[in-house]
């Protein structure tokens, strides 16, 4: 791999690895108004490389049935390639067995039914849920939801500053009615990537099962589920240049096993009558009804093509970029970087002073650079920095140092614009 140190003496210069990777994702390609896309918009969803747009392409051409259920070849085959897309999955996170990858939407679903299906029987009024103040919506609104049952209270762990957070904090709260810890791994509106050996550690000496957000992380940061010693960990494919509506759970066998099933359907079954009906093997019994085979069949594709290239090389990559971004950043008056923790991924948020941004994300789009402005589905981390939300560039692996500087141009001629 080239040496950041290397590039950044040369910004304008893309290295030959970014160059080839660049190569592999199709729609970089696209001019928005005239001008070359620069895509930083990574954080709410990544491109697809050739082969992922190929593999999906190719099983509607030539496979297209449904699995587990007929005895004809081309459910045979497609069952073959969704469960292979089951055990590449594995392998990317090292689980134990494919009995504790669950196919799901994204992190979304999986979020939702861990709630429903582990939380939910467990929970009595004297319990409680523990999150933290920088969770996306889908890693709050699924245990407000499942405490409105229950009568739960639903515990926040605070973040300081710099958007780390209080583990301190997080030792107070947890307590014998402590049913679960739902913490991010790497934040999405900031960039903070959450100190979740530590956490597990403190959560398993009281013997509390932790979930991990990995919608983030999965892309930037090598996950192995064995090594973390998670109790669940959820992903969405399409963070990691898979398609959308497709994800993982995964889970621990013994809790996955003792969980009722999330939704009723075909499939997630072994017998049906009216008198009796039997649920299926893991992990069978969570996924009911027709799976998204070919988003599945993409999956694999995707974390195949990141093995390939190799997280540490990504990862190397991004934070090069990001160290990059963050001095340009800082050298613009009256811009603001929210999110300063000490261990950061990908992520640069920020706000200008006297403008709003959205008006930065649409400035920006007209010369082609694409971002995100809002409040990142994080709403009460925006409260938490008194802000309504921020502008927020985040990188990958086909990014380069000359889209960054055309992301600071675009920002210093927002300021340009808004200062006449
Ligand atoms: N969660 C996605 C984001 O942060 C949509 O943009």
């Amino acid at each position: 791999m080239k040496m950041e140190s290397e590039v950044l003496r040369h910004p304008g210069h893309i290295n030959s690895d970014v160059a080839r990777w660049r190569e592999d994702f199709p729609v970089l390609r696209e001019t928005i108004r005239g001008k070359p896309l620069v895509y930083l918009d990574n954080a709410a969803t990544t491109h697809k490389p050739v082969s992922v747009i190929e593999a999906e392409a190719a099983f509607y051409r030539h496979t297209n049935s449904n699995v587990h259920r007929g005895v004809h070849t081309l459910s045979q085959r497609a069952t073959d390639e969704y469960e292979a897309a089951r055990e590449k999955v594995r392998r990317f996170i090292n689980a134990a067995s494919t009995r504790e990858i669950v196919f799901v939407r994204g992190t979304t679903e999986a979020i939702n039914l861990v709630a429903q299906s582990y939380a939910r029987p467990r929970l009595t009024a004297e319990d409680n849920i523990i999150v933290s103040a920088m969770e996306h919506h889908s890693n709050i609104v699924p245990w407000q939801m499942v405490c409105g049952q229950t009568g739960a209270e639903l515990r926040v762990v605070p973040v300081n500053e710099a958007g780390e957070l209080d583990v301190e904090m997080l030792g107070h709260l947890i307590g014998p009615g402590t049913k679960l810890v739902a913490i991010t791994h790497l934040s999405n509106a900031l960039g903070t990537i959450t100190p979740v050996k530590r956490i597990i550690e403190m959560a398993h000496a009281h013997e509390v099962p932790v979930l991990l957000d990995g919608a983030q992380a999965i892309a930037h940061l090598g996950v192995d589920v064995r090594e973390l010693d998670c109790d669940f960990y959820a992903f969405s494919g399409h963070k990691i240049f898979a398609p959308t509506g497709i994800g993982a759970l995964y889970g621990k066998e013994t809790l996955l096993d003792a969980m009722p099933p999330y939704q009723g359907g075909g499939d997630m079954i072994s017998s049906v009558s009216f008198g009796e009906t039997l649920y299926n093997e893991l992990p069978y019994k969570f996924e009911a009804g027709t799976p998204n085979i070919a988003g599945a069949i993409g999956l694999g594709h995707a974390l195949d093509y990141v093995s390939s290239v190799g997280i540490a090389a990504i990862a190397a990559h991004e934070h090069a970029l990001l160290e990059y971004a963050t001095e340009l950043a800082s050298g613009i008056k009256g811009l603001k970087i929210i999110g300063t923790a000490q261990q950061k991924a990908s992520i640069l948020s920020f706000t200008l002073e006297g403008v709003h941004p959205h008006d930065i994300g649409t400035i920006l789009d007209h010369d082609g650079v694409a971002i995100r402005a809002g409040h990142h589905c994080a709403m009460p981390i925006m409260q938490r920095f008194g802000i309504g939300g921020t502008a927020r560039a985040s990188f990958s692996l086909y990014n380069t140092h000359a889209e960054v500087d055309a992301l600071i141009a675009g920002i210093r001629k927002v300021q340009e614009m808004f200062q006449r």
